[in-house]
């Protein structure tokens, strides 16, 4: 299998891709880390008092990867905690616009109907913890973070892993969320440089999503892009234009759960999931159907021949007001510019809901 680290923020999206990454066979996941940033916008700055108020961002992120694992059954596989902070930029920022307050909440906002909703899920819902006016949807399913801090373990677990499996080189860091672990990875251990690959999701070769022309993880944290977008290892970049075909219209999400017959805790979190998700990008975006961002950063890892990739120069615009955190895309090679970065143009979306079931259908277990 292709050994892979998954840096991530959940956040619904990264929900799926950690369960991705966890179950397809062709992946060997040796650990997860976690950042803020599923909580940074634009829109709200989080004040001392509520820091010590309630549960950090980050703790919650920690947490809500720590019970995705555990619900999914998913064992041996450590989380660590990662950055607290983008690399330059001030306090963090929330959005539960977008993921709810947990940042993996469910229900509220959702509007299936029950007619959508495969029976079975719909029978189970009872299993799950969650109050009927929203909120966390996952039980705690206990589990603890790693001690230390997420750069420092991952070049230690990688490095490990690397002394023991030679040959298994290069590892696939896959980041859906800030390029912040990263950067600090890439800074800090230099001779990791030559073992990794990396695939982000992230980015946007036009119209963004949190500003006109920046995508969430990209504008999250953009010195930390720059770092990535400039170390010159194997990139791989996954952008909005890509995701956004990964729309989980009602037919694709009784397809996901309906997989295979039975009621399963599982089951009944993804639908949860995924129909609050669905609720929030219908009112934020105007989306009819939520795109699943992340776990097309992970299919590529697993099947890269359902994408069609082109090579180009990539630079990440950190000066500007109007558009840092931009992934400035040159299609046409005008700059001349060496190509740093694969950019995902096309997806088969047939092929990736097919990888994401098959994963699903590992993973049944509850
Ligand atoms: C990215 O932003 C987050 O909300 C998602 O998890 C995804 O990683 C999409 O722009
Ligand atoms: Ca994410």
């Amino acid at each position: 299998p292709i050994p892979v680290w998954l840096d991530c923020d959940p956040g619904h999206d990264d929900a799926m891709a950690i369960i991705l990454a966890a179950y397809d066979p062709r992946l060997q996941l040796l650990g997860i880390s976690t950042l803020v940033g599923k909580a940074l916008s634009r829109h709200q700055a989080i004040s001392k008092k509520e820091q010590q108020q309630k549960l950090l961002p980050l703790a919650q992120v920690t947490r809500n990867a720590l019970d995705v694992l555990s619900i999914a059954g998913v064992v041996g596989v450590d989380v660590v905690q990662g950055q607290a902070r983008p690399l330059l930029r001030p306090s963090p920022l929330l959005c539960p616009e977008i993921h709810g307050e947990s940042g993996l909440d469910g229900q509220r906002r959702g509007r299936t109907t029950n007619a959508q909703r495969p029976p079975d899920a719909h029978a189970a819902r009872v299993l799950l913890i969650r109050s009927p006016e929203g909120g966390p949807v996952l039980p705690h399913g206990g589990g603890q973070a790693l001690p230390g801090k997420a750069p420092v373990v991952m070049a230690e677990r990688i490095g490990a892993f690397l002394a023991e499996n030679p040959r298994a080189a290069p590892v696939r860091l896959i980041c859906t969320g800030a390029l912040t672990n990263a950067a600090l990875l890439l800074m800090l251990y230099p001779e990791l440089h030559s073992s990794l690959e990396i695939v982000i999701m992230g980015g946007a070769l036009g119209v963004g999503n949190t500003g006109p022309v920046m995508e969430f993880n990209i504008q999250t944290d953009p010195e930390a892009a720059k770092v990535v977008f400039e170390a010159g290892l194997p990139l791989t970049m996954v952008p909005i234009e890509v995701t956004h075909t990964a729309l989980v219209t009602p037919e694709v999400l009784g397809r996901l759960l309906t997989s295979r017959p039975g009621i399963s805790k599982f089951k009944v979190l993804i639908e949860q999931l995924l129909t609050f998700f669905a609720g929030t990008y219908r009112e934020v975006f105007k989306f009819t159907d939520p795109p699943l961002h992340d776990p097309c950063a992970v299919a590529y890892v697993a099947d890269p021949s359902i994408f069609e990739v082109e090579e180009m120069r990539v630079d990440i615009e950190t000066a500007s007001p109007l558009s840092a955190g931009q992934t400035v895309c040159d299609v046409w090679h005008q700059t001349g510019r060496p190509k740093n970065c694969r950019v995902a143009r096309s997806m088969d979306v047939n092929a990736f809901w097919g990888i994401m079931i098959d994963a699903l259908d590992f993973a049944d277990i509850a």
